[in-house]
């Protein structure tokens, strides 16, 4: 049976990280997947996160099931640090917050849910999206429309376009929005743009859904979530999925949560049996480990502490990095303007070089990036900057 089976290609993400790691090129700098670096190119275990996993260590006094929709507590804690005290306060019944698998286990899980309270509903999702969007909430049967999103010519959002197609989105149809640190472009919504999605989904009736995967990694933890709380206290229904991958660096933990908010108290206690139901089906409960931590750190006032500042860190460095490689490549002579990448938030930009410049650098220079020209910016270092200057100015050139 399974001689029938052709092989499929490698994924265009993770595929580029296993061509990094077979690369023998000394010089070789890995600008592809989403992942956090240090100045030494290592991806650590926050500082934070080792102290909470010594006391848990220590005082973890069992290892049973935690039910399909996880812990309580991180339930309840994930949804403050989303929302907000006072947001989570007001919304009171009207929201429920269950425990995932990463976020991409809680895209799943929010793609089941919108296909028992739609099944007709087309998503509308950014042009360009994450790689990883439409197959991951198409696995689950869910079809696709597109807004503009990012004009590759001016580099910033093309607002005007994505407006007029969101004035048209029907009611029963749900808008896929990235909550900051728009992955790939780095381009994110101005709060006057937020306000103008906001007006649009009350005069349509679409639903919003809105993937956070970097809450903190852009311009602060309140800062960054100013869209998704308008919308919270706005709209009568919204769908939030959360990642604690990058913010608390606990990527292989599979650490995330969705969120609904439901137009009265009775509504989202149904909703909430049926994400229960979704996620006995897929994979009965999530894993312990990644959540157990989180609540540790945001309930401990001293860890939370040396978490918030570890952050604020590696966003700060990120954002330097950027004013870094923007001012060396003007330094090298470089024609091309690419003050934009300064403008941008989170760990992705577009280089915006074509499929052949791209090819030259993996195939040449050992430089990998995503096939869009995404680059993630927190690869770069001290070490590695003077030859990706170089190689570029060389690529450019060509
Ligand atoms: C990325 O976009 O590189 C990250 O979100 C990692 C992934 O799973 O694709």
């Amino acid at each position: 049976m399974f001689q029938s089976l052709q092989p499929l290609p490698p994924d265009p993400i993770l595929g580029l990280s296993a061509a990094f790691k077979a690369d023998s090129n000394p010089n070789k700098i890995d600008l592809g997947i989403g992942v956090y670096k240090d100045e030494q190119g290592n991806t650590p275990v926050m500082k934070a996160v080792k102290q909470a996993e010594e006391i848990i260590l220590k005082s973890q006094a069992t290892k049973s099931y935690v039910g399909p929709t996880g812990a309580v507590d991180y339930n309840e804690t994930i949804a403050r640090l989303v929302l907000g005290e006072k947001l989570f306060d007001r919304l009171g019944k009207r929201r429920a917050t269950v425990q995932t698998p990463g976020g991409c286990g809680g895209l799943r899980l929010a793609a089941e849910f919108i296909g028992k309270a739609n099944p007709d509903a087309t998503v509308w999702v950014s042009d360009p999206t994450w790689a990883n969007h439409k197959p991951l909430l198409g696995s689950a049967g869910l079809s696709f429309n597109s807004y503009p999103y990012y004009d590759y010519e001016t580099h910033s959002v093309n607002f005007d376009g994505m407006l007029k197609t969101l004035q048209q989105v029907p009611k029963g149809d749900l808008v896929l929005l990235h909550g900051c640190c728009h992955n790939p472009s780095g381009a994110d919504l101005s709060p006057a743009q937020w306000d103008a999605v906001r007006d649009a989904a009350l005069q349509q009736g679409f639903t919003v859904f809105i993937d956070l995967a970097y809450q903190g990694m852009g311009t602060g933890l309140d800062e960054d979530v100013y869209g998704v709380r308008l919308l919270a206290e706005a709209l009568p229904e919204l769908i939030v999925v959360s990642s604690c991958s990058k913010n608390f660096g606990l990527y292989r933990e599979r650490t995330g949560a969705v969120t609904l908010i439901c137009d009265s108290d009775e509504a989202c206690a149904t909703a909430s049996t049926l994400l229960a139901a979704a996620a006995r089906a897929n994979y009965s409960m999530p894993p312990d480990h990644g959540a157990a931590v989180v609540q540790l750190i945001m309930n401990t006032p001293e860890l939370r502490q040396v978490w918030n500042e570890e952050l604020t860190g590696i966003r700060e460095r990120i954002n330097s990095l950027r004013s870094i490689f923007v001012q060396r490549l003007r330094e090298a002579g470089i024609k091309r303007d690419f003050s934009f990448i300064e403008n941008e938030k989170g760990m992705f930009s577009f280089l915006g070089v074509d499929a052949d410049q791209i090819n030259t650098l993996i195939e040449k220079y050992g430089i990998y990036l995503v096939n869009s020209s995404r680059i993630n910016v927190a690869s770069i270092n001290d070490s590695n900057i003077e030859y990706l200057i170089n190689s570029l100015a060389e690529v450019l050139a060509d």
